[in-house]
Formats: C-alpha cells, structure tokens, sequence
C-alpha cells in the first residue's frame, strides 16, 4: 500500500567502479551527479554507510564524540554486505543468522543537492526510539506513520510534531532471541523519517551527507551499550541530584522563594534541590539578579547548604540589546566586541529577534570566541551568585518572531524545494533564519545542534567554575551525545492524565538515545493541577531519575505531599513485554506499576517472568508471565522487587546529604534457585572520575568519611527462619546478631570489607 510517491521509478544510482581494501569499500554511483558511497567495514559490531558526494564537500555533522571505528579483519565481523549495483543498493545481513537486517534494494536513492532519500526494509515492527516526539505507545506504529526530526521549542502536548531535541537513531528487536541492531543517522539537517508496514523505513532529509552507524547486539542492552561507546557515556550525576528538585516558574521573589522551602522543610519533605527560573534575573536578563525582588540572591546558596540542599538557577542563550536599568548591559557589551552572535546571511549583522527579555541577539556556541564569551560571562556570575549546578533552556534555538525582526529573505535555504513535515511547514517558524550564518555553517545545517553546541560551550564553563565536582547541566535541546555532559527534562508538559502517561515511554526513549537522566515536570507544567494528579504523579516521579516537580507562571502552586515516597526492554524473550509502557523497570530489579488514570485503584499489570515481592509487604506474587490486578489505592503505587537481587537499602532523610550517611541495609530477594546478587556502587557522589567501592570485592581506593555501616540484612522468600545466624570477617566472628524470622539485626558491617554471613 505504499502511497504512490514514496518509491519512485526514474531515479537511483548504478555503481561505476567499485575500490576496495580489507577495511573499506568505496564505491562511485552515477546518474546525475556523482555520489561515492562508503562503506566502513569495521569491527564487530558497527556497520559504517557514508554516502557523500564525490566532487563536492558537504556539511557533515562535527561531532564531538563520534569516529568511525577502528577497521578490523574481515573474519571478526558479525555482520555481512551484499552490494547489488544496478540499481545501486545495499544488503546488510547479520552473520551468525542470515537474516537481512537493512535492505536498501527495497527503494531507491534519491541524492539531491537538498533532498536525499533513503528507504530499508527491516525485519520485525518492534522498532523504538527516533524522537524527539510525544507518541504514547514506546513500540512504534509503523503503518506509514511520519515523523518530522527539527529541533523545535513547542509544547508536547499530544501532537505528533518535532520537539526539542534531534534523534535519527532507533533500535530494532529482532525477535524472542533478544538480537537487536541499532540505526544511528548522523545527519543534523530538518528530516522526516516514516515508518512502514513492510516493515521498512524511509528517510527524507534535506542536506549533509547520509552517513548511517548500524549496531548489532545479542541484546537490545548490547546495542544501548554499543551506541553510547559511539556518541559517548552518559554522565555520573551528582548523587545530591537524585534527590526530589523543586521549582517554579516566577515565584515572584526570593521572599516567596523562602516560603516556599520553609513550608516544605516544616513537613519534612524529602527535598534536595531548590531551583529559581527567569524570573531571578533583572529584566529577564541572562548574568543578571534582580536587586530588588532577589536581593538575598547571592547568598541563597548558603541558607540551602545550611540543610544540605542545593541551588540551581537557569540561563537561557538569548541575550537583550536593551541597557540595564542603571547602566550598560556589560554582558551584550563584551559579546559583542567578540563577535559572539549569530549573524543575518551576511556573515557580519548579528540577527535580531526575540525572546523572553525581548529584544535579543542569539550567541553562536560553535565560534570559539562565543564560547570563550560565555565561560567567562559564567565565572563572573558564579563569582556573584553561589549556586549548585545550571539548567539551560530555549535553545532549539527559540525565538518568538519568526526567523528574525526583519523577516527572512526568499532563498532556497529558507525555503528550500521539499520541507519536511515539521510543526508549521517553514523551517524558520519560532526559531532564526535558516540563511543566517554560525562557524560551523549555514543555520540550515546547523539549526538542531544548537543545543549539542551550547552545551558543549557550558560544559567548559562549568569546569571552570565547579573545577574537581561533578555539577550538572539540564538542557532542553539534544543531540546525540549531549548525555556525556547533560540531562534532559521532557519540556513543557501539562497538568492532565495524558501527560502523566506518555511521560513513561519518553523517559524510556531518553534511556535508548544516552540520556538516562531524565524526568518529565512532575504534576505538570501548565494548568491547575488536582490533589489526585498530582499525588499520582509525586508517586511515579520519585523513580524519574531527574524528579523535579516545576510548574508555569500563574498556576496554582502543587501542594507538597508527605507521602511522596533503566530501563529499556529486558525481557525481550516474552513478546508480551515488547508493547509495555504503562510501567517500566528501574535498573534490572525493580518493577514500578503507577496508577495513570483518575478514579483508579484497581489495574490490570504485566507481571514478567520472575519471581517478584511486593516491596512493602514481602508477600511473594504467586503469578507471573501474566496480567494481575494490582489493588493501588491513594498512597500506593506498585513497587516490586524481582528475586534473584539483592539490593542496598538506606534509612531515608529529608536530603540525600543527610541520607547517605545513614547507616546501610540490604534486601536479599531469593530467586526459583535460592539465590541472589547484587551489587553496589559508592563514591563521595561529587567529584569528577570514578572512585568506587563496593561491598565485597571491589576497592579501588575510595574510603567513606562517614564509615558507613550495614546494620540489617532481610531475606526475602525463605521457606524456614534460620535457627543460627554467624558473622566472620577474616575468620574471625564479628558480631552476634539478632534475627527475626527473615531479618537479621544490630549487624555492625563496615562498607568495603568482606564478610560472610552464614544461616542455617
Ligand atoms: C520554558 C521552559 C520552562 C520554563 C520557562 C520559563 O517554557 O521549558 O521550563 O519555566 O521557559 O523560563
């Protein structure tokens, strides 16, 4: 049923010569121009296809992180390429199988100076990822459903439109046996890319070069792994930052500021960081304070750290050309002399739009000079303002005139010959002319990098202020390998039960494209939310890895709640799973069933294929490889613990300053076998490189100042409680502890040592 369209007759390339060596082949195509495909024949597991034009440089994506594998002997290689060459067309099989994984031959290639098409046949729908978009199922539609991919500042609010950040990339389940390959598109250019019954894919994208990354794994965690060694590892986050965040945008003052975390603290709700957004600034003004409304603001930070909480403020790009009230704005001032913005198509007139200040210029954090600019505008600030770590917005990039304050000229940049699909149909709606110009390139190539750029620009800065500490950015716009430096919260959703829902499949999504730190608002961002969202969503937020609960200028502040108490597919052999995404594990050992729905307390949920326990009760589920009722009234949501772990526990403070130097327990869940293990890794949660220790055997040097201890041990699933419990340490007996049916008591362990503890 393709639409008439999609694969046309009188196009596509023949090979004319064919050069190849143990490690590469390169190939020249020829119909209208010359295009020369080729083909990275690398070790296993990644298959590299650049196809680029032979006679001509074209704009290819200047990645940070990403280079082309280092060649090896063709005997290695899990994968094998049949080239067809009349028409032109690839066959990529993997080898152990013999099945066909990406078969170009399906349609032709279309390579234009601004229109490249591509299509493959794949071999199974269970495709995820390509994003940034809201979709409500994690498993994708693939009847010709089409998915625009152009950073664009617009709400997720259901439609099907381009967001935030760019993802050419998605990962492919094969079947039960778990064998699943990636597909990663470098290319940064406005693109739709559909997904079709066949099943099959098609790209359209409308510059650079097509330069296609394919992973095979024998597990879709394989290939996660494989695709982050590619873009580069997602940060450690500061273990403050897994702690609950507040915000709020405009709380008017930093009096309100105060209230607002006294009123927190007198209930004592767990509560980490305190965030202020752009309301703190004088005038909305980037590296400015309102010195009226905010004027304790540089010491906010201390009146935190007194209770171990944290503070972070946000930055935008935008920056006013208007004065401050009381004299020069030093900051447009010193960016201009550096020639830090991006400029109209003449190369030399910074383009002016508007944003939140009004009236700005947009920096250009691919030009050297920008971000020399910008570090130091940030050290001047952090020398001003205390604070913990920075959260950078509106940078897809976002203006609200459209392209520029002059409008944007008739050229085939602005409006070239085919748009995709994004939001609007005009490339340059809510952001700047695509003719307008940045080191890197005309924005047109560049538009969705902006993002990727500016967080590489603030992640110097940040070195430069936080030297030997972890910190931490949170950016709105991303690009494949901002996880190294960045997380990433799911913008501006709403206070309704549709955003609850699909906040789960887009979190699980961010675990596929490298960015496990990830949350989405908690209660919503616009609307008055209701005591039930909102007490709901506190309960499934607390296992966003980023929960923070923010919310917009003139709704209803979300009451603080006192009960406010990894993820992709594992387990691929049970094709019941493939299609879950109303509940989603934490790590391999934790399922988490939220109640998404009003009015609900009863649900139907997927229980897999393993021994689980119900958290606060212990009770072993009887059933599994099924549906259940799960009975989740108001202050419950469905926490389960999967036999075969055994997990560290911690007795719990309002901050996780506090609660990391509680003393330590440790829930050993017992498998169908009798067994479990785990593992646990601890370092001083702050400084930058790895120190780890773990509880039995690892040590490399990390020693804890608080000389943790584990004090119980619970034993979940025992048939008989034990009738003697013996500690050693080097042989030694240590301890005689107290045990209670499947609890053991008053243990005095010391973190790092190797004990035994023996039952019987
Ligand atoms: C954008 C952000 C939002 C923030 C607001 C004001 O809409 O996505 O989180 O509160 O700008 O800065």
């Amino acid at each position: 049923n393709a639409p008439w369209c999609f694969f046309s007759t009188n196009h596509g390339y023949s090979v004319v010569s064919e050069e190849k060596s143990n490690s590469t082949h390169t190939h020249t195509l020829s119909l209208v121009i010359h295009t020369k495909t080729h083909v990275l024949l690398t070790p296993v597991p990644v298959f590299c296809l650049q196809i680029s034009d032979a006679h001509k440089q074209r704009f290819e994506v200047p990645h940070e992180h990403v280079k082309p594998p280092a060649t090896h002997p063709s005997g290695s290689r899990n994968y094998v390429v049949e080239l067809t060459h009349n028409p032109f067309g690839l066959k990529v099989r993997r080898a152990s199988t013999n099945k066909v994984l990406f078969d170009t031959t399906m349609g032709p290639l279309v390579f234009a100076d601004q229109y490249l098409q591509l299509s493959a046949r794949l071999p199974s729908h269970n495709i995820y990822g390509l994003g940034e978009h809201v979709h409500q199922n994690y498993r994708h539609d693939t009847n010709w459903r089409t998915w625009p991919i152009f950073t664009r500042d617009s709400f997720p609010n259901g439609g099907t439109h381009n967001l935030y950040g760019h993802y050419p990339y998605f990962l492919c389940l094969e079947d039960e046996s778990g064998k699943s390959f990636g597909v990663f598109l470098m290319n940064s250019n406005a693109m739709e890319v559909t997904l079709q019954p066949a099943p099959a894919v098609t790209y359209r994208t409308i510059g650079g070069v097509l330069d296609f990354y394919i992973l095979l794994g024998d597990t879709p965690e394989q290939v996660v792994q494989e695709f982050l060694e590619l873009i580069g590892k997602p940060i450690i986050p500061p273990y403050w930052s897994l702690g609950f965040q507040l915000s709020r945008w405009d709380y008017g003052s930093l009096d309100e500021v105060k209230r607002t975390v006294e009123r927190n603290r007198a209930v004592d709700l767990p509560y980490d960081v305190q965030y202020t957004d752009i309301d703190y600034m004088e005038d909305k003004k980037d590296f400015t304070y309102d010195e009226v409304k905010f004027k304790d603001l540089p010491q906010f930070a201390d009146y935190l750290h007194e209770k171990g909480q944290k503070y972070i403020l946000i930055l935008d790009p935008a920056i006013a050309i208007s004065k401050r009230i009381n004299g020069p704005y030093e900051a447009y001032d010193r960016g201009t002399q550096k020639n830090a913005w991006v400029t109209e198509a003449d190369g030399k007139t910074p383009l002016v739009g508007e944003v939140w200040p009004g009236v700005a210029v947009f920096p250009d954090y691919t030009n050297p000079g920008c971000k020399e600019w910008w570090t130091d505008e940030y050290i001047r600030l952090s020398k001003e303002i205390k604070h913990d770590a920075l959260w950078i917005d509106m940078n897809e990039v976002s203006n609200f005139v459209k392209g520029s304050n002059k409008g944007c000229e008739d050229n085939n940049l602005n409006y070239p010959p085919f748009t995709p699909s994004v939001l609007d149909g005009v490339l340059y709606s809510k952001t700047l002319c695509m003719d307008s110009k940045q080191t890197w390139g005309n924005h047109y190539d560049v538009h969705s990098l902006y993002g990727y750029a500016m967080v590489l620009a603030t992640k110097d800065a940040l070195e430069r202020v936080f030297e030997g500490n972890r910190s931490l950015i949170l950016t709105r716009s991303s690009f494949p390998g901002v996880g190294k430096y960045s997380g990433h919260w799911l913008g501006d959703n709403a206070a309704n039960w549709n955003d609850i829902k699909w906040a789960i499949p887009g979190m699980l999504e961010f675990g596929l494209f490298g960015v496990p730190y990830i949350g989405a608002d908690i209660c919503g961002f616009f609307d008055d939310v209701s005591e039930e969202l909102c007490r709901r969503w506190m309960q499934v937020g607390a296992f966003y890895p980023f929960s923070r609960n923010h919310n917009a200028q003139h709704y209803k502040v979300p009451v603080p709640f006192l009960h406010v108490p990894e993820k992709p597919v594992k387990f691929y052999s049970d094709s019941n799973t493939w299609t879950v995404d109303r509940q989603f594990l934490w790590g391999k050992h934790l399922l988490i069933t939220p109640v998404l729905d009003p009015g609900v307390e009863r649900i139907q949920a997927y229980v897999p294929d393993a021994v689980w326990f119900d958290y606060e009760t212990e009770v072993k589920m009887t059933v599994s490889k099924q549906q259940v009722e799960m009975y989740l009234p108001a202050d419950k949501l469905g926490l389960h613990i999967r036999g075969g772990a055994i997990l560290p526990i911690q007795r719990p403070a309002v901050t996780t300053v506090y609660s990391r130097r509680n003393p330590m327990g440790l829930i050993v869940a017992l498998d169908d076998k009798n067994r479990a293990a785990g593992e646990l890794f601890w370092d001083d949660g702050d400084s930058r490189g790895i120190s780890t220790k773990s509880d039995r055997v690892i040590h490399s040097g990390y020693s804890d100042p608080n000389n943790l201890k584990f004090e119980n041990i619970t034993v979940l699933g025992v048939s008989s409680p034990p009738v003697t419990v013996n500690v050693t340490h080097n042989n030694n007996n240590v301890v005689v502890p107290t045990f209670k049916y499947d609890t053991i008591k008053d243990l005095n362990l010391t973190l790092g040592q190797n004990y035994t503890v023996r039952w019987d």
